[in-house]
């Protein structure tokens, strides 16, 4: 029997905190777990607008790019532009750990809440969801109206998890970046990982 190590598949849409996906991406390759990255058409305008900088579309240039700018060597990456819907993550025959989408943005939860999957993103939710296996979408946006709330409760019936990234004060984070740890840690407890030590909570109140 081969033994293979399934990637994780990594999906960053156009909604605004696209650094918990960057710290995301990077603690997950820091890890060796290996991550199939897709970037929504979204989520390079988003990218421009929160970083001043392009990312670019074409995928061996954008791994050139994260490698770069994480200033990771572990783990292998692989990058798929957003329309590429004949890539392998569009087929359920390929294997994987299971699906983040983060930030997700509230047009990817109804597009695949309805089953009407367009761009890679969207097909490979649905692969995930008709597979079985791990879905996590962490929406991102305030206030949901009930559209969002229903499609939200849609998803979870069909077996998504949704996890938002919410900031803990128990752990006393002392700066942004140690906030960001934390919920990108906390989020991805649901595969079992221990990305990086985080201050849980102890039971203490004082
Ligand atoms: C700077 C910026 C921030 C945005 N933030 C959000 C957001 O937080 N949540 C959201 O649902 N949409 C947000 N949008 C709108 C989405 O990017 C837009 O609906 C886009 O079409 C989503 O495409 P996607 O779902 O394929 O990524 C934002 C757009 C811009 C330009």
């Amino acid at each position: 029997m081969k033994s293979k190590i399934n990637p994780l598949v990594l999906a960053v849409t156009g909604a605004s905190a696209q650094q918990l996906a960057v710290r995301s991406l990077q603690l997950l390759l820091e890890n060796d777990i290996n991550v199939d990255l897709i970037l929504s058409k979204g989520a390079y305008d988003v990218w421009i607008s929160e970083n001043k900088t392009k990312i670019p579309v074409d995928p061996v240039k954008q791994e050139i790019f994260w490698r770069d700018y994480l200033k990771v060597d572990s783990g292998i990456l692989n990058c798929h532009k957003w329309n590429d819907n004949s890539a392998s993550l569009a087929s359920g025959s390929f294997k994987t750990l299971g699906m983040v989408l983060l930030p997700c943005t509230m047009g990817k939860i109804g597009r695949i809440a309805s089953g009407s999957a367009y761009d890679l993103i969207e097909r490979s939710a649905d692969v995930h969801l008709k597979e079985k296996r791990k879905l996590i979408i962490s929406p991102r946006e305030t206030p949901f109206n009930l559209i969002h709330l229903r499609n939200m409760t849609q998803l979870c019936e069909a077996g998504a998890e949704i996890i938002p990234c919410i900031p803990s004060w128990y752990s006393k984070p002392e700066s942004l970046d140690e906030m960001i740890d934390f919920m990108v840690v906390r989020l991805f407890d649901s595969f079992g990982f221990e990305l990086k030590d985080i201050n849980r909570w102890d039971g203490k109140l004082l």
